[in-house]
């Protein structure tokens, strides 16, 4: 068989496969962070300011954190009530790099150029910028709800 023939005959199967694994894979997923915190899957859209999270798998210890591609969310308390968690935008205000957790400190921090906020999203050192803008969080039954 010559490579022509073989990449004809092989085209199909391929772009049968790719469809059927773009129409598995969504932007849903979310990375899991490491260092012991939960991560795993949203059930909601992350291309835009809101999110859902299934709270009887995720978010379960104080300091576990979760997110997507704009919103990071932190459980701060124990129980089910959106007082018990916090969620701000992910991209810091100075030049949009992500902010991550770090739960030991209970702030945010810039991997960039190390600004730091607290739970309330304000600037509280590193690099000086404006605060992080937070999200309205709302819970249903066990689905937490952000945006
Ligand atoms: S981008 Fe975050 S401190 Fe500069």
């Amino acid at each position: 068989m010559d490579r022509r023939t073989f990449i004809q005959e092989l085209k199909l199967p391929v772009m049968a496969t790719c469809a059927i694994c773009l129409g598995s894979c969504s932007k849903d997923d979310i990375t899991t962070p490491g260092g012991g915190n939960t991560g795993g899957n949203n059930t909601g859209g992350n291309t835009t300011n809101s999110f859902k999270v299934d709270l009887t798998k995720e978010l379960q210890a104080i300091g576990s954190f979760i997110f997507n591609d704009k919103i990071i969310v932190v459980r701060l308390a124990a129980g089910s009530v959106p007082s018990s968690f916090v969620a701000l935008q992910r991209a810091c205000t100075h030049q949009g790099t992500d902010v991550n957790w770090n739960a030991s400190k209970n702030e945010f921090v810039c991997p960039n150029h190390g600004a730091r906020f607290n739970t309330s999203g304000q600037n509280i050192g590193g690099q000086s910028t404006s605060a992080l803008p937070v999200y309205a969080i709302s819970i249903s039954g066990t689905t937490l709800s952000v945006g």
